[in-house]
């Protein structure tokens, strides 16, 4: 039960947000998310979920349903996400210096498509202070913090800046996942290449067993990958993370393809591409990376599930787990509550 009527959010609050700048609205919005962590605050705007346990890399979720990374860059709003009802919650992309992101504006929503293109490019406050944020997280609920290199690193050094971030972030995650498919940070995609992410992934697999024995706790590492991959790409990349025995699989991240928003407004703006608009081809890399890793590695789905059955919809193609951003925005915290509520109905 909820104190707060969120079913008022389409008639309300988004069209108060959409009369604003994107960006101006998603600050907005993170802003007061931060405000509301307090425990007064949380009774009014927290959502009761129906219980569906999810156990997967040696962690129990308490449903399948994660909020994605990029909105809580810096955790500054964990325990307000956790509270709407998400049982996990990836936070980041950080990155080990803070850096401001591309120039403005870099955001736009494409409302016929109820898809948004980003091209905000890591802006993070860095790795210390998502650090101290997470020691102030209070709610239970699992965190994972995504990792990626900061714009002027150099491919080849690319290495060093994720395990800077893991050895910092370690001690305080429940997981850790590797950012190599955002397409806003020139050359990232590119560690999705065989050679690239082979030394990437054996490096901070090195770093990650080093960092059990120190602090006597396994935190599992994911790997966020690109709907954009060729056939070939993805076999590569399969083969890789099964060798490395990596916990998990997430499909996927944001897609430069304008295929299916051709000709609507902001289609010709430099991006990633989310929501509605990405579904198909993301549930497409789903199926395919299900179809090379069978049960041996987990998969997390996200990519526009806007509804309870685009959830079932990633979770008959193979994800354990899912997440989800874009449709937050458009249909606000109730959506949250019909997804796993359908999920532990159904389930
Ligand atoms: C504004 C914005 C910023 C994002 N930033 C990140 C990020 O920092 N790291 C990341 O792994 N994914 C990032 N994403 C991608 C989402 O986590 C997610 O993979 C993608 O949006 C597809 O899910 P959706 O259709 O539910 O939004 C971002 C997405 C958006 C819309």
């Amino acid at each position: 039960m909820s104190y707060f009527p969120y079913a008022l959010y389409p008639y309300v609050i988004k069209p108060l947000l959409f009369s604003l700048d994107a960006e101006q609205a998603h600050d907005i919005i993170l802003r007061m998310a931060a405000f509301s962590s307090n425990p007064l605050c949380l009774k009014i705007f927290s959502q009761e979920t129906m219980p569906c346990p999810v156990k997967m890399m040696g962690l129990t979720f308490k449903n399948p349903l994660g909020l994605a990374a990029g909105l809580d860059k810096n955790a500054e709003a964990v325990d307000f996400f956790l509270g709407l009802g998400f049982s996990h919650v990836e936070v980041g992309t950080v990155t080990p210096r803070a850096q401001d992101g591309n120039p403005k504006p870099r955001l736009y929503r494409v409302r016929a498509a109820e898809g948004i293109i980003n091209f905000m490019g890591f802006n993070n406050k860095g790795v210390d202070n998502l650090r101290e944020n997470l020691k102030k997280r209070r709610s239970e609920g699992i965190v994972g913090v995504s990792i990626g290199k900061n714009e002027n690193t150099p491919l080849e050094k690319a290495l060093d800046d994720y395990l800077y971030c893991m050895d910092l972030i370690y001690e305080l995650a429940d997981y850790v996942a590797v950012n190599i498919s955002c397409p806003n940070t020139p050359d990232l995609v590119k560690l999705q290449n065989k050679a690239h992410l082979s030394e990437l992934v054996g490096g901070l697999k090195n770093k990650q067993k080093a960092l059990c024995e120190k602090y006597h706790k396994y935190v599992p590492m994911v790997v966020k990958i690109s709907p954009d991959l060729s056939d070939s790409m993805l076999d590569d990349l399969c083969f890789v993370c099964l060798n490395y025995e990596i916990d998990a699989l997430t499909c996927t991240n944001t897609t430069v393809s304008r295929d299916s928003i051709y000709g609507m407004e902001f289609a010709s703006m430099q991006g990633g591409l989310s929501g509605v608009p990405l579904r198909a081809l993301s549930n497409q890399c789903l199926e395919k990376v299900k179809d090379r890793v069978g049960n041996k590695i987990p998969l997390i789905g996200v990519g526009g599930i806007d509804s309870p059955i685009a959830a079932k919809e990633k979770m008959e193609k193979g994800a354990s787990l899912i997440q989800l951003y874009t449709s937050l925005i458009y249909k606000g915290p109730e959506l949250v509550r019909n997804i796993v509520n359908s999920i532990g109905y159904i389930g």
